[in-house]
């Protein structure tokens, strides 16, 4: 029913040569490139931050979708915005205000995206619908790649498709965390429409194969 978008996680590239591989990536087929931003505090793991997406930025027409694990997010939203984002999601958990964090992303004339953790609830996102273009399952817990995928959030990636349905809204539903071309099908069965895929895209030698696997086609 929906066309599966595959978005590559930078964060398992090769990070001496991080402008080949984001080519590499849209040469294979890549939809969008996901960018994991993370802060040493929110979760215990240090990434990069909005200069390496804006030195990135002119080499790609891909979608930069910006997953922020920083708390707070709301005093960096602008750099990520002017850094070239296209599309940046945030944690309620970061808080304080997850309705106002929403509300200056499409300030800033950007797209917005709610990200639940394994253990956050489907409530946390069902107030603020109106102002989301993304939800985002964790099927892992945030701060490193290279996990293995949860099935527990299965039955939480069809509660959002469906509430989505119900919503009327063009949002999308993104599943980020241990997605492989054994467990993308599993999320596409569930409701997803958008999969990020660090290590089983950016781990193959063969991007453009292991892009086809995961979006569930031949390569
Ligand atoms: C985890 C990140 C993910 C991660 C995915 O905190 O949000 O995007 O890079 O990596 P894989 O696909 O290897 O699980
Ligand atoms: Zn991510």
């Amino acid at each position: 029913p929906h066309p599966v978008l595959i978005a590559p996680s930078l964060l398992a590239a090769d990070f001496t040569r991080l402008g080949e591989e984001v080519r590499a990536v849209e040469a294979a087929g890549a939809d969008w490139l996901h960018l994991d931003i993370m802060d040493g505090h929110f979760v215990p793991n240090i990434s990069f931050g909005p200069a390496l997406v804006r030195a990135l930025r002119p080499l790609s027409r891909m979608p930069f979708d910006v997953h922020l694990m920083i708390a707070p997010a709301d005093p960096y939203l602008a750099a990520f915005a002017e850094a070239g984002a296209d599309l940046i999601s945030v944690h309620p958990e970061a808080g304080p205000h997850l309705h106002r964090s929403l509300q200056t992303i499409r300030a800033l004339g950007k797209k917005a995206g709610v990200v639940l953790n394994p253990a956050t609830p489907v409530e946390s996102v069902a107030h603020v619908l109106d102002l989301v273009d993304l939800i985002l399952v964790m099927a892992v817990n945030p701060g490193f790649g290279g996990q293995s995928f949860l099935d527990s959030q299965l039955s939480k990636i069809a509660t959002l498709r469906g509430m989505i349905e119900a919503s009327g809204r063009p949002i999308h539903l993104q599943v980020d965390g241990g997605v492989t071309a054994r467990t993308a099908p599993l999320c596409i069965a569930a409701g997803a429409d958008v999969l990020v895929a660090g290590t089983a895209v950016f781990g193959a030698a063969d991007r453009a194969a292991a892009v086809a696997a995961v979006r569930g086609g031949a390569a």
